[in-house]
């Protein structure tokens, strides 16, 4: 199978009989309290979804990843997993220390061997990442909301935290054992935040047609306010895949992370993600992960000419559509009609089904889909 980006899963879970040892000395440790998210981020790292991070990058990792779009090692990495602290905590924090990170109901989650402390500027951050400095843009937001002083040092997981969605939550290691008992020799990966629509499903279908199976593995955390809701993406994937797939070429499961919509670079870490998941292929449609109008809607197909080869074979997709002469979905690699004769999916559109009411075609959006989505008390995050 597939080799995980640095050639090793990484694996920072504490075996049991260590964990009992730490656990009698647990009030020994300094604590800090972390957020939602970097539990989250802890999870990915100890269980090798981040491989090879073992740990929350520390300056030379970070500022490799800001000017040169890789690793110090060189390997290629685009979004940066830190931790910043307060000033306050920074201050009472010592490198070379073991500390204790515990979630914000007071659970231990991870020890953390602090290497390193600095601080970083978060413009030139968000400039490498996002390409842009602007406040509207939600990860530049985030990171202007915080301190710009970050803790650098390995993990280890001291016991996992049962997830909302745990039936959907598999690790590398077992999305790899799988895709194995599956005997799939090559598996494609779909990145979304979204509940499906038929361009998804052709794009999805398409790429079924070259490869063994289909990893749907949506984006499962904090979104943006107007995003639907995780609770509804998973209904509506389920939904999809039990009606319109094979049943032994689909399955799914979670991402736990939260969206930065960096585009590009985005489009690359979920590229190597998708690896470590044991995917050989993975699909990059128009505006992968992008928001408003930050990027062009091709930058990340582009930005793979960029890199070489990953180790996983992106599948580029143009912008898919209805095409009510070719009677069925197609790109304008497929289709010579003009845009009077297409149907595209579009966000707005397939909001007002549920803040409106409105109608919308069947080529858009399948019926039983649009379904679910009507049936959702909060279908988007506040
Ligand atoms: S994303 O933020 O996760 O990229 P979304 O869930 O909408 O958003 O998209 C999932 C994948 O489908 C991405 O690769 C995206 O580029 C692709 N995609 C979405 N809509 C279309 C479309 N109409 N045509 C081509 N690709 C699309």
């Amino acid at each position: 199978m597939l080799k995980p980006h640095g050639g090793k899963l990484v694996n920072r879970v504490l075996k049991d009989e260590v964990r009992r040892e730490i656990m009698e000395q647990i009030d020994s440790f300094s604590k800090l309290v972390v957020t939602e998210e970097k539990v989250t981020d802890i999870h990915n790292i100890a269980t090798g979804v981040f491989s090879p991070l073992k740990g929350f990058v520390c300056y030379e990792d970070l500022d490799s990843i800001v000017m040169r779009d890789s690793l110090a090692s060189g390997l290629p990495w685009t979004i940066p997993i830190v931790l910043s602290v307060s000033k306050e905590d920074a201050e009472r924090i010592k490198e070379g220390e073991t500390i204790l990170l515990t979630h914000e109901n007071g659970k231990p989650v991870a020890l953390m061997e602090v290497e390193d402390k600095f601080r970083y500027d978060k413009s030139k951050i968000c400039e490498a990442i996002f390409g842009t400095t602007d406040l509207s843009h939600p990860g530049v937001k985030k990171i202007f909301s915080t301190s710009g002083i970050y803790l650098g040092g390995n993990i280890k997981l001291i016991e996992k935290i049962e997830h909302r969605y745990e039936k959907y939550n598999l690790t590398p290691a077992e999305t790899r054992f799988l895709f194995k008992e599956k005997g799939w020799k090559t598996v494609v990966g779909f990145q979304t935040r979204n509940p499906p629509h038929r361009a998804h499903e052709y794009l999805q279908k398409c790429a079924l047609e070259i490869c063994d199976g289909l990893f749907i593995n949506p984006v499962i955390g904090k979104k943006k306010v107007g995003d639907f809701t995780d609770e509804l993406i998973l209904k509506a994937y389920e939904v999809h895949l039990r009606l319109f797939f094979p049943k032994d070429r689909a399955v799914m499961s979670i991402l736990p992370f939260e969206m930065r919509y960096a585009g590009p670079k985005e489009a690359i870490f979920h590229a190597i993600v998708r690896k470590n998941f044991g995917c050989t292929h993975f699909i990059v449609g128009r505006d992968h992960a992008g928001v408003g109008k930050y990027y062009d809607s091709y930058a990340a197909h582009r930005i793979f000419e960029d890199f070489g080869y990953l180790g996983i074979q992106p599948l580029f997709f143009d912008h898919a559509f209805y095409c009510r002469r070719c009677g069925g979905m197609a790109t304008k690699k497929t289709c010579p009609h003009g845009a009077e004769d297409h149907l595209g999916p579009s966000g707005t559109k397939i909001r007002e089904i549920v803040t409106k009411g409105a109608e919308i075609a069947p080529e858009i959006m399948r019926p039983e889909i649009v379904e679910v989505l009507r049936s959702a008390e909060e279908p988007f995050v506040k």
